[in-house]
């Protein structure tokens, strides 16, 4: 019997052509998530899942899945998945990390350039008919050359990042837990504390996951050590930042601008009071959303799913010490 998969929401036909053959497969046809109640349904029978980071893998889901061999998640980040207790229970995941790097930091590059140089707010400022004349006082923004840039979590993007910031003539500041001399010679990076970090960024832009030590790491304490001429940019997870911090800091000045991929909750709902700030930036996370990295991905979340479906150990898994239960 082939071995049965849910596959929560439509992906590019790569995923599709190497998992068809192989399994009985159900796709979640539908543009928004499947309701948590039917997910709870379908995961009653299913030896696989492939998950997206709006699906959330907790307890209670894995209780009611059983056969639940392998969940395959289309993102690097896994903060929608309870790691401990799939690995109690000896359910391998899988993650997409690597062909995401340059996708992601091209975003996160891109925001940190909007917000510096006002691009949205101008191009609002055209479509509205405000545009009457060159001017020599409008829309002034802030230099990205020569600029310090800190960076909160120098792993697969943040280094990515930071080559982007190096070959702008940025000054490049970073903070994560574990020091890397290698990208410090290559890159010209400077390893600091996260105070240090904060007080000297002109930018700041994040890169850790989303974790119990990450959530809310950028909160009123913290923003108050920072510039109020900074610029904060944020492609990690919307919980690393103290919405409400964040809002009374950009509205009453004592932060210059953000440009935010991730937010808390998503989708941000349209009575949030960041929405009516023109030094906020927002995009609906598309961080990885390049047609080639969408579908390398599909090809990676699917290779991690068969392996593990295969009782092998996926090529990139999260937990490979759930392997040695399962
Ligand atoms: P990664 O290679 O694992 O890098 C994460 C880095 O964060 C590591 O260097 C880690 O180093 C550091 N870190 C962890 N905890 C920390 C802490 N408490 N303080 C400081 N640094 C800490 O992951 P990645 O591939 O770069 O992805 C990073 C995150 O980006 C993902 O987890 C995901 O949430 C997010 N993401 C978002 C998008 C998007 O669409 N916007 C796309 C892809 C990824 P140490 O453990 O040594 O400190
Ligand atoms: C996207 O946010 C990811 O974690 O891949
Ligand atoms: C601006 O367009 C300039 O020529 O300085």
């Amino acid at each position: 019997m082939k071995p049965k998969v849910f596959i929560t929401r439509q992906l590019p036909d790569a995923a599709l052509e190497m998992i068809r053959p192989v399994c009985e497969v159900e796709i979640w046809p539908e543009e928004l998530p499947a309701p948590r109640g039917v997910l709870l349904a379908k995961v009653a029978v299913l030896d696989g899942l492939l998950s997206m980071l709006t699906d959330k893998i907790d307890a209670e889901l894995m209780e009611r899945a059983p056969g639940l061999k392998v969940i395959s998640n289309y993102a690097v980040g896994v903060d929608n998945i309870d790691i401990p207790e799939a690995t109690r229970r000896g359910i391998i995941i899988g993650h997409t990390p690597g062909v995401l790097t340059e996708t992601t930091a091209d975003l996160a590059f891109g925001l940190l350039m909007a917000a510096a140089r006002r691009i949205v707010e101008g191009d609002r400022y055209v479509r509205a008919g405000q545009w009457r004349t060159w001017s020599p006082m409008v829309l002034l923004g802030r230099d990205i050359h020569g600029a310090t840039l800190g960076l909160v979590g120098l792993g697969r993007i943040g280094t990515a990042v930071a080559r982007r910031a190096a070959s702008f003539g940025m000054r490049v500041l970073y903070h994560s837990r574990t020091r890397r001399p290698d990208a410090e010679e290559q890159l010209g990076l400077i390893w600091a504390d996260l105070d240090t970090v904060l007080r000297e960024a002109d930018f700041l832009s994040l890169h850790t996951p989303l974790t119990p030590e990450t959530r809310h790491l950028i909160n009123a304490r913290t923003l108050n050590l920072m510039k109020n001429t900074a610029i904060l940019v944020n492609t990690s997870r919307g919980g690393v930042v103290d919405q409400a911090a964040l809002y009374a800091a950009l509205q009453e000045g004592r932060l210059a601008g953000a440009a935010l991929d991730v937010t808390d909750p998503e989708p941000l709902p349209m009575s949030d009071p960041l929405l009516t700030l023109p030094n906020c930036v927002i995009a609906p996370h598309i961080g990885s959303a390049s047609i080639a990295t969408r579908t390398k991905m599909a090809e990676m979340a699917a290779a991690n799913l068969l392996a593990g479906l295969r009782g092998e150990m996926p090529p990139h898994p999260v937990n490979p010490e759930a392997w040695q239960k399962g």
